[in-house]
């Protein structure tokens, strides 16, 4: 069966080798933190309701051949209930008040351009605004419609108007827990021009309606359906479109074996990253709708990888050059094809900040047996073992991302953790100044 809004998605095909010259301006900001825990608030909402894997009485946007995350819960509850947690599952999502991350309260509510421009974030009883005021008169007054990011790092906004996304120009940074200009916006000049092309919710989303796509001059004008977003991604955007799968073990509840589902285990490792670098290889054109982007298909397939400005080694990107950097690494290079993302990550599980955790997994090859644990001797191996990560990872400012806080005289520098793993003097020598630190104060 053919999807009506997988089919519409082809002229955007073409937008998004401008978008991805366009985009280069438009990069968002970094750092981790801890999780928002309004999503335990959502965790609750949704296991409070009842569920038996049946079929399910709104179908699913994306078709009948997809059943829908909240329909996998009845057999696979564990592997759901800490897929809830992830930067994946909260990626995009509607914008209220425990999703969106910033404050509405003064004085924490505004975003200055200059003595006399501001943005205020306000709560009033139709929603949340963004609220542009010159010399404390209203200018201009738009919705928080969408929120975009988890919120580890960064949001941003989206707001509807004449069937399209506009992105709103004050976005949320939380390292430094402030409100700030959204990224590639003016300084001085407060925007709400700036349409969101359908590539942002390519990564962003599961599903997003189009409605009409064309040519304005050189650039791409498209219009969406509005509503029709599927939030987050889903366990279908990773695994494929299980109807079948869903319908065939509700009906034969005593078998085991997987079936109408893409066993991960039966596909190369190639397949394995591609499944990944889909998202994580940078914004790249694309040849074909990345939402009907199954297991087992070839990235090449589905984006252009030598279009554009590449992606290089050392540069990091915002939107995730895991899959460049990664696959330069020695690690993969000598590993004779064994590694992929899943070596290191769960894909159902937040593990985030968990260096002892991270580390075990550098451990099951380097280690103090077999003569491939590190050559470092400045540090005992004892203190080594509790975090590989941050000299052979370490979190690296991007260069190419900044982003204007309230309060700060120069850009905030956005940093993102490498995936080109080796050796990194200057960042060792930070780890140990601090461990000396460390056991001073012990
Ligand atoms: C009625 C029960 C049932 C429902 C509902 C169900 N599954 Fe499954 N699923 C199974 C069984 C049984 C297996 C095989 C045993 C296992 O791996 O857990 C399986 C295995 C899988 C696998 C493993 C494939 C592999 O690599 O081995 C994936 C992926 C999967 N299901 C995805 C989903 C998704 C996505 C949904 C929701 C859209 C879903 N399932 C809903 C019963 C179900
Ligand atoms: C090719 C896939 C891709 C596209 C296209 C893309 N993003 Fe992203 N985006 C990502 C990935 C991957 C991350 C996480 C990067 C990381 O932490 O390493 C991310 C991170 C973000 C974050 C920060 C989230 C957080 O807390 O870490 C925001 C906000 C964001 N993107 C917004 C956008 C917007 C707006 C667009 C469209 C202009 C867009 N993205 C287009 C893949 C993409
Ligand atoms: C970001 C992509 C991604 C998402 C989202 C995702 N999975 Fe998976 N899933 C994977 C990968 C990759 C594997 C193989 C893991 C491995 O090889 O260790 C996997 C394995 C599985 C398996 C079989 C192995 C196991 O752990 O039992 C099941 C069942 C499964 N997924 C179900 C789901 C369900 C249900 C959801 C949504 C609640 C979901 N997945 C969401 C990527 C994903
Ligand atoms: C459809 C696009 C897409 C696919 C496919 C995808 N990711 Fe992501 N991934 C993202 C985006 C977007 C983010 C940023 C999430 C946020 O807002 O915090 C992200 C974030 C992450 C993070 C950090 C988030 C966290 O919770 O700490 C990890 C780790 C990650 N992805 C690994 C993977 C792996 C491994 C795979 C393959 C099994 C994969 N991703 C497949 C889009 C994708
Ligand atoms: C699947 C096995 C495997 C895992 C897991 C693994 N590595 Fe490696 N790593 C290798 C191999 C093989 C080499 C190449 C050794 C050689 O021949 O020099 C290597 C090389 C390295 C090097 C030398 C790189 C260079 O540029 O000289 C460093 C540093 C390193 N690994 C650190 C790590 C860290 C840190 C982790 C965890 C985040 C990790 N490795 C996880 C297999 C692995
Ligand atoms: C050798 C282990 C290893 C492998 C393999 C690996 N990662 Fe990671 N990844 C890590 C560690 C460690 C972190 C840092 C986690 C943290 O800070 O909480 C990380 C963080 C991330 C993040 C968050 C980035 C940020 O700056 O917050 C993303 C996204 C990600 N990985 C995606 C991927 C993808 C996609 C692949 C496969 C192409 C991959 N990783 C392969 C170890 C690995
Ligand atoms: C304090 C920083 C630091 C920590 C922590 C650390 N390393 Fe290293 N590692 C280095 C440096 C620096 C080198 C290069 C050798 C030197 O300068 O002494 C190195 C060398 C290595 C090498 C050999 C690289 C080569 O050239 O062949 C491997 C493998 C390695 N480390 C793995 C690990 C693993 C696995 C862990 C965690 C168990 C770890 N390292 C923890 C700093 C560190």
């Amino acid at each position: 069966m053919v999807e009506p809004i997988l089919e519409e998605w082809k002229p955007v095909v073409f937008a998004s080798f401008f978008f991805s010259i366009f985009s280069a301006s438009f990069r968002i900001m970094n750092k981790r933190l801890l999780y928002v825990c309004c999503m335990l608030v959502t965790a609750v909402a949704v296991f409070s309701r009842c569920f038996h894997g049946e079929a399910k009485e709104t179908p699913d946007l994306r078709g009948e051949q997809f059943a829908g995350a909240e329909t996998c819960i009845s057999c696979h509850k564990d592997i759901y209930k800490t897929f809830i947690t992830t930067g994946h599952y909260a990626t995009s999502r509607p914008a209220t008040d425990s999703t969106v991350q910033g404050s509405f309260a003064a004085p924490g509510n505004v975003f200055y351009y200059n003595d006399s421009v501001k943005v205020v974030m306000e709560k009033r009883d139709s929603g949340l605004f963004q609220v542009a005021y010159h010399k404390d008169r209203q200018q201009q007054i738009h919705r928080f419609d969408i929120a975009f990011g988890s919120g580890r790092k960064a949001q941003t906004y989206l707001y509807w108007q004449d069937n399209k996304y506009f992105q709103l120009p004050v976005s949320y940074l939380v390292p430094a827990h402030s409100w700030a200009n959204s990224p590639g916006f003016p300084a001085t000049q407060v925007r709400f021009d700036r349409p969101i092309p359908s590539t942002c919710f390519g990564c962003h989303s599961s599903m997003v309606g189009i409605s009409d796509t064309k040519m304005v001059g050189l650039s791409i004008s498209e219009e969406f359906e509005k509503n029709k977003v599927v939030y987050g991604i889903d366990c279908e955007r990773c695994h494929g479109p299980a109807a079948k799968h869903v319908d065939f073990h509700v009906e034969h509840p005593l078998e085991k074996k997987a079936m109408f589902i893409t066993t991960i285990s039966s596909l190369n490792n190639q397949q394995k990253l591609d499944m990944c670098a889909l998202c994580h290889s940078g914004i790249r054109p694309a040849q074909k709708s990345p939402f009907t982007f199954k297991p087992g298909n070839r990235l090449s397939d589905y984006i252009f990888m030598d279009i554009g400005p590449a992606p290089k080694a050392t540069t990091l990107d915002v939107h995730g050059t895991q899959y460049q950097l990664f696959t330069s690494s020695k690690c993969f290079l000598k590993s004779n094809g064994t590694m992929n993302c899943s070596t290191c990550h769960n894909p159902h599980v937040n593990e985030r900040n968990d260096m002892q955790a991270f580390s075990q997994k550098c451990m099951s090859c380097h280690n103090t047996d077999n003569h491939t644990f590190c050559t470092m001797k400045a540090l005992a191996p004892a203190l080594l073992k509790k975090n590989c990560i941050d000299c052979h990872m370490p979190a690296l400012p991007s260069g190419n991302i900044t982003l204007l806080v309230n309060g700060h005289d120069s850009p905030v520098p956005d940093y993102i953790r490498t995936h080109l793993i080796t050796t990194y003097q200057e960042e060792t020598q930070k780890v140990v100044e601090m461990l000396k630190q460390q056991q001073k104060h012990l």
